[in-house]
C-alpha cells in the first residue's frame, strides 16, 4: 500500500508530482486560506507524512490524533508552530528547510532596514498622493546606513548573511548570541557583546533569533528603553520575540526613531493593530523568504525531507532524533 501524504497548502504542481509517483497525496487546495484546524485534525488520523507551513499549529492534541504519522515536514526554517517535544514522544520526525532561504531572507532584512532608514514607502506614497510640490532641503530626510553600527541579535545563518551585506555598507557590526562565535568574529570582523550593550550602542538592531520560550518578549519596554533615540529596530524573525505594545509606545513617543517589521505575533496582523497607525513603521506581510526561486527550493526541500523519511532513511534536516534511537 502506498504511504498517505497530506499537504496543507497548494504548492507547485511539478513538486507535487515528485510525491504522487510513490504516495497517495491529498492537498488543501487553496492558495490563500489556511486549512482549518478541525479539517487537519481529521486528515492527520490516517496519514504517514505531513507537509505543512508555518501557518499551521501542530500541537500536542493534533499529534495525538495521528495513528501512523512518521514525518512532519515544515516548509520553513522556523518551527515554533510545531510541538517538537510531543512529536519526539510519539516517535515522529520533524524537519525544516534551512540554508536555502538564508540569502533571500538576509536580502529582505537589509532591504527593510534601508526602506525604514530612508523612508522609502512613505516617500513613494508622498509622490503618488500628489503631495510632492518641490525639492526641499529637509524633505523626507532619513538616516544614513553607511558607517552606522548594526547590532544583530542571533548570529545564526541569516545573521551571518546580514553581516556580509552590512560590511558592503561599511557598517560596524556588533552581535549578541546564546553562544559566542570566535571564528565568525575573526572571519567577518565583528564584535561580540551583551544584549544590553548591543542595544545601547547600535544605530540599527536586527532581531534574528528563533522564537522559543527563552526568546518570547526578548525585546520588551526595558530593552527598548536602552536603544538610542535615533535607532531603528528591524524584526524579520518572529512576532512574539518583540513585545508589540512596548514597541508601539517606544515608536509613538519617539523613544526610538523607527521600526521595520516583517513578522507579527498574530498573522495576518489585524488592520486595527496600533503599529499600523504609525508613520515611522514599515510593515510587511511575512515575506522574508518570498522569492520565486527560494520558495520553490523550500517546497522541494520539504518534499525531499518527507520522501526520505517515508523511505525509512534519515532526512537531511531532521530536528529530532527519535527515529534513530530506536
Ligand atoms: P539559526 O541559524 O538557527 O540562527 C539562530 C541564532 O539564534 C543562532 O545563532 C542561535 O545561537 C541564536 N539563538 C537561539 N536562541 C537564542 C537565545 N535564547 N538567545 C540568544 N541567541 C539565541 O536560524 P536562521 O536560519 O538564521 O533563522 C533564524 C530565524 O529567522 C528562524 O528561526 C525564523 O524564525 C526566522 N526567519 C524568518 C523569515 C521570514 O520570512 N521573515 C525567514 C526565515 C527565517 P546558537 O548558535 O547558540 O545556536
Ligand atoms: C519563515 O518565516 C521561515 O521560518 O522559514
Amino acid at each position: 500500500m502506498k504511504p498517505k501524504v497530506y499537504i496543507t497548502r497548494r504548492i507547485p504542481e511539478h513538486i507535487v508530482k515528485r510525491i504522487n509517483k510513490t504516495c497517495e497525496v491529498r492537498m488543501w487546495d487553496h492558495e490563500d486560506i489556511p486549512i482549518p484546524y478541525e479539517i487537519l485534525e481529521k486528515e492527520i488520523e490516517e496519514i504517514d507524512g505531513l507537509l505543512c507551513l508555518l501557518t499551521e499549529t501542530i500541537d500536542d492534541a493534533l499529534i495525538r490524533k495521528a495513528k501512523n504519522l512518521k514525518i512532519i515536514a515544515n516548509m520553513a526554517v522556523g518551527y515554533n508552530n510545531i510541538d517538537i517535544n510531543s512529536a519526539t514522544t510519539h516517535g515522529i520526525m520533524v524537519t525544516n528547510t534551512p540554508d536555502v532561504l538564508t540569502e533571500t531572507t538576509a536580502d529582505l532584512t537589509f532591504g527593510l532596514l534601508m526602506a525604514t532608514a530612508r523612508r522609502l514607502i512613505e516617500a513613494s506614497d508622498y509622490l503618488k498622493s500628489g503631495e510632492w510640490k518641490t525639492w526641499s532641503p529637509m524633505q523626507l530626510t532619513g538616516l544614513d546606513i553607511h558607517g552606522a553600527t548594526l547590532g544583530i541579535i542571533g548570529l545564526g545563518r541569516i545573521g551571518e548573511a546580514l553581516v556580509r551585506r552590512a560590511k558592503g555598507f561599511d557598517m560596524k557590526v556588533l552581535y549578541s548570541n546564546r553562544s559566542r562565535k570566535y571564528e565568525q568574529e575573526y572571519e567577518l570582523g565583528i564584535n561580540y557583546t551583551s544584549l544590553e550593550n548591543l542595544l545601547l550602542e547600535s544605530d540599527f538592531v536586527c532581531v534574528m533569533v528563533p522564537y522559543t520560550s527563552e526568546t518570547k518578549n526578548l525585546i520588551d519596554s526595558e530593552q527598548l528603553s536602552l536603544m538610542k533615540e535615533n535607532a531603528v529596530l528591524i524584526n524579520t524573525a518572529r512576532g512574539g520575540i518583540v513585545n508589540e505594545i512596548a514597541l508601539y509606545k517606544a515608536l509613538k513617543y519617539r523613544e526610538i526613531w523607527g521600526a521595520g517589521i516583517d513578522v507579527f505575533e498574530n498573522e495576518p496582523v489585524s488592520l486595527d493593530h496600533p503599529l499600523l497607525t504609525l508613520p515611522n513603521v514599515v510593515t510587511l506581510p511575512h515575506i522574508g523568504s518570498a522569492s520565486i526561486a527560494t520558495r520553490t527550493k523550500m517546497a522541494n526541500l520539504a518534499v525531499t525531507n518527507l520522501m526520505t523519511a517515508l523511505q525509512n532513511e534519515k532526512p537531511q534536516n531532521l530536528l529530532n532524533d527519535i527515529y534513530f534511537i530506536n
